[in-house]
């Protein structure tokens, strides 16, 4: 059975028996973080950014279990140079690895790397449909991916100053339409802090979708 992770901030693990796939591996020196990047397993690690707290354990894990690196054109060559395996794909490009299809989908943050852009993911892991916003503003075309996709489960970010705020990640859910969304990118940090009951409360209230809260180390099973 496939089960989605939640390790604060904005590092989830997907997985099932066979395969483990990782967003954005910040554990070590994550405050959240209940793990630290030896304890977890990772084929895939999808990379939506080259800021530390995304980037985060990537090298220290790539060293321990090769996995391969998904990411833009910019992240996935640096890792390369690094002997690090890395598929390098772009926003608005789609492709189908042995657990399912990756399509990498805009996000309006910096990509902390000269010429790159920050993305995020809608990820087919093995017939769930997940999508993993990476760091971004609100933007009119989640409406369109909402279309795209069949949205199963939504990771967006909610702790306003880098990313979204609450009030505009529940707009975003009012446009992408997904079954369930979990809230990530708050109170990692005083700047971040924010109440996610009060996220869920708003979903719930205008939109069809079920806001499901993970404390960092909970999982949430994907039927
Ligand atoms: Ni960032
Ligand atoms: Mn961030």
């Amino acid at each position: 059975m496939a089960e989605v992770t939640f390790y604060g901030h904005a590092c989830f693990s997907v997985k099932d028996e066979e395969t483990s796939l990782i967003f954005d591996p910040f554990l070590n020196d994550n405050p959240l973080s209940p793990v630290k990047s030896d304890e977890i397993k990772a084929d895939y690690i999808l990379l939506t950014h080259w800021h530390m707290d995304h980037l985060g354990d990537t090298f220290k894990i790539a060293k321990a279990q090769d996995p391969m690196v998904i990411s833009t054109f910019e992240p996935a060559t640096l890792c390369e140079s690094r002997k690090i395996r890395a598929h390098a794909m772009h926003l608005g490009g789609k492709h189908k690895f042995d657990f399912g299809f990756v399509r990498v989908t805009p996000a309006f943050h910096g990509s902390g790397v000269p010429g790159g852009h920050a993305c995020g993911f809608i990820v087919n892991f093995k017939g769930h449909i997940i999508y993993h916003s990476g760091d971004t503003s609100l933007f009119g075309d989640m409406k369109l991916l909402g279309e795209l996709e069949k949205i199963k489960l939504a990771l967006l970010p909610i702790g306003d100053n880098y990313t979204m705020g609450i009030s505009d990640a529940v707009r975003a859910v009012e446009m992408i339409k997904p079954e369930v969304v979990i809230p990530m990118h708050y109170n990692t940090w005083p700047v971040i802090e924010c109440d996610p009951e009060e996220f869920k409360k708003e979903v719930e209230k205008r939109t069809g979708t079920q806001c499901v809260i993970l404390a960092p180390g909970e999982s949430y099973s994907l039927l």
